[in-house]
């Protein structure tokens, strides 16, 4: 049965970062599916479970966001872009770092692959800068810049380039929304309720009301779902916090 959230909870991707073996990771996507609005499959769980996570969460009706960040030359990236339009996912990523070359062509690859099945494209988004790198580390990789202006500058790069959003952690929702319009989508990892996670690796957090105030489309959880002692009402109480966020 859905949550009455449905529109709240359509904007809470739940990272499916678990599992020992794929029959764990879909016992969670059974529990979930009609709590969150999109399971996110990055490269631990692609790189462990293959495509029958991918495909065991689509005939569970859930929708997929394919967090595998693509960064290679721009051929390969768009043969690849094509690959996963055709699994069926929502939304998927590339980095911005891969240059406007790889970008236009992966978004070409989206949206010609989409034509000719005859669905509608999926979400692309682009990473900036991951969240790991600080302005020291941009240094010593050979960037005469700072982080901030380098993630508004490959998110004004990735819009140009067609690119519908970006990844972008809590502390960038506000320049990048200002730089890149209202139309822009943002997903912003890095939320937490006021329950802190034990031995949290989350530097910079807001809750999923504030996340939303400022303005990001969605939100990506894991641990404070993953770990709570009922993980439906933790996800449902993030969507009445995203409707808080709304109003
Ligand atoms: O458990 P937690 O809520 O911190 O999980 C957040 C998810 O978002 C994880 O899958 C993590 O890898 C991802 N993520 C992040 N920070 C980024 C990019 C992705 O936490 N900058």
């Amino acid at each position: 049965m859905q949550t009455p959230n449905k529109n709240c909870h359509d904007k809470l991707i739940f990272a499916l970062d678990l599992g020992e073996d794929i029959g764990e990771a879909i016992r969670w996507v059974d529990l979930l599916k009609d709590h969150v609005g999109m399971f996110k499959v990055g490269k631990e769980a692609f790189t462990r479970f293959g495509i029958p996570i991918v495909s065991s969460i689509l005939e569970r009706g859930g929708d997929v966001f394919l967090d595998l960040k693509f960064h290679d030359i721009p051929n390969t990236v768009a043969k690849a872009a094509e690959a996963a339009v055709k699994l069926g996912i929502s939304m998927f990523n590339i980095h911005a770092l891969g240059g406007r070359e790889m970008m236009e062509r992966a978004v070409d690859s989206v949206n010609n692959t989409a034509r000719v099945m005859s669905i509608d494209p999926p979400v692309l988004l682009a990473v900036t800068v991951l969240t790991s790198l600080d302005d020291s580390d941009l240094e010593g990789i050979g960037f005469g810049c700072s982080t901030r202006e380098l993630v508004l500058r490959l998110a004004m790069s990735a819009k140009d380039a067609g690119v519908s959003g970006v990844v972008a952690s809590p502390q960038d929702i506000i320049p990048i929304r200002k730089a890149c319009g209202k139309d822009f989508i943002i997903v912003t990892p890095g939320i937490r309720l006021d329950n802190n996670v034990t031995g949290d690796d989350q530097k910079r957090v807001l809750t999923p009301r504030d996340a939303i105030s400022m303005g990001a489309d969605y939100i990506v959880v894991g641990r404070p779902i993953r770990l709570a002692d009922d993980p439906a009402v933790a996800a449902d109480r993030i969507s009445e916090e995203i409707s808080k966020g709304l109003a």
